[in-house]
């Protein structure tokens, strides 16, 4: 049965929820209320049990652990007739599809984003370009039901040579699999004029993280030229390739792990015009690159720090707020005094403030007290902007470290 012709279920909301919901919020997670929420039905009509009004329709989701429906319509419009999900959701997918079209981004790369699900009202459901394929990403299990007609629908506007669909975030597991049946895929790809090798389904991730292609793009006027570049969490070096691309010398990539770091070399490889002279590898963790780093007397006059939400040290796993206890002294100690330092944040549960405000008091409790500045904040942008309000969208923060004392130099 589609999801049209099934009734929605009128089910009662947490009064929280119901505020959170007409605040913008699209998630209902779970709570005393979601308990009782029917089990097999696709739509719910969120009801606010205390003025007995029906306020919103959602799409049931008792599969995830902890997000249990999310929201599909605040207009009351949407539930009073018939619903007509295939319908909504091409007018959806569409004007996803338009609004990439306006920012021109196939003009300088091959992977970006199509849907970017809350921020698209399209919840738990990420869409991904990726050069003639696409990647499409469930965060919630309903996309499942719903396949045949997402599939449809994207193939009307776009021509696709293959279609990959990942689960993410149930059990941890790759589980990519392509709609003809293809196990495996591997291509270049191509953002801002450097190549990149695309391995699908043989990692986890495939090679480039599209949601750091924009702020890529922001970070080039520091980056430009620049005379070294220390890359922390490197993965396969896309930061690394766009600084060489822009002219920085002496670059530095730090991984924990070989095989990404042969993966960079690859990528170079791929790039006849960069001067892979201009680069070297550093495989261990971070923490030891950088006391190596300090020991020889380096400099860097631009370092980036990347850490998965929870790292390893190859020993002790800690979180990446956590490890900047240690990271953040290190890396001043090794930034020129004209010298810029990105650090970033990569979860949600962390917000904005208290991620600068550590940082402020790891600075505040070492030598460099006084004597540095946090500045711009560097948020997904473009293709893959947070929806306002919804800060679980909002999870990859960077954040610029300068010295007070920097020479202003105009960019
Ligand atoms: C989120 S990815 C970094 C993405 C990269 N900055 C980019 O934009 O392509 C995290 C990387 O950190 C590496 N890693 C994890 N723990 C590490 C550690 N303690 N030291 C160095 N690298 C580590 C992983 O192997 C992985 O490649």
């Amino acid at each position: 049965m589609s999801p049209s012709t099934k009734a929605p279920v009128k089910a009662n909301l947490h009064p929280a929820s119901c505020k959170y919901l007409k605040l913008g919020h699209p998630w209902i997670t779970e709570d005393s209320y979601t308990k009782r929420f029917p089990q097999n039905t696709f739509f719910l009509i969120g009801v606010d049990e205390k003025n007995r009004q029906e306020i919103a329709l959602l799409i049931n989701d008792p599969e995830h652990k902890k997000v249990k429906a999310r929201l599909w319509s605040l207009n009351p419009e949407d539930w009073k007739k018939e619903i007509n999900f295939k319908e909504m959701l091409r007018l959806r997918v569409f004007s996803s599809l338009e609004k990439r079209e306006k920012f021109n981004l196939s003009l300088e790369r091959e992977n970006y984003y199509l849907i970017n699900g809350e921020s698209d009202f399209l919840p738990g459901l990420l869409v991904l370009k990726l050069k003639n394929q696409i990647l499409i990403q469930y965060y919630a299990l309903f996309w499942k039901e719903v396949e045949a007609d997402l599939i449809a629908i994207l193939q009307e506007k776009l021509n696709i040579e293959e279609i990959w669909i990942q689960e993410r975030n149930f059990n941890q597991q790759k589980a990519i699999r392509s709609i003809s049946g293809k196990t495996q895929s591997e291509f270049i790809l191509n953002e801002y004029n450097i190549n990149y090798q695309i391995k699908i389904n043989a990692h986890y991730d495939f090679g480039i993280y599209t949601d750091m292609s924009a702020i890529r793009k922001l970070m080039r006027p520091y980056l430009e030229n620049a005379q070294s570049l220390l890359n922390l969490y490197s993965y396969t070096g896309a930061f690394s390739l766009f600084a060489l691309k822009l002219g920085a010398k002496n670059i530095v990539s730090v991984d924990l792990s070989a095989k990404y770091l042969k993966w960079l070399d690859e990528n170079i490889a791929l790039n006849s015009d960069l001067n892979a002279e201009s680069h070297s590898s550093l495989c261990m963790p971070s923490e030891k690159a950088l006391e190596k780093l300090i020991a020889q007397n380096a400099s860097f006059e631009a370092i980036i720090c990347d850490p998965p939400s929870a790292s390893s040290d190859g020993h002790s796993t800690s979180s990446a707020l956590k490890s900047y206890e240690n990271l953040l002294p290190q890396m001043l100690k090794l930034l020129d005094s004209n010298g810029s330092l990105f650090v970033f944040l990569n979860t949600h549960t962390i917000s904005w403030n208290k991620f600068e405000e550590k940082l402020k008091q790891i600075i505040e409790t070492s030598e460099f007290k006084n004597q540095v500045m946090i500045g711009k904040r560097f948020k997904l942008s473009d293709d893959c902007q947070a929806l306002k309000g919804f800060h679980e969208g909002d999870y990859l923060k960077g954040l610029l470290i300068e010295f007070k004392n920097k020479l202003k130099v105009v960019k």
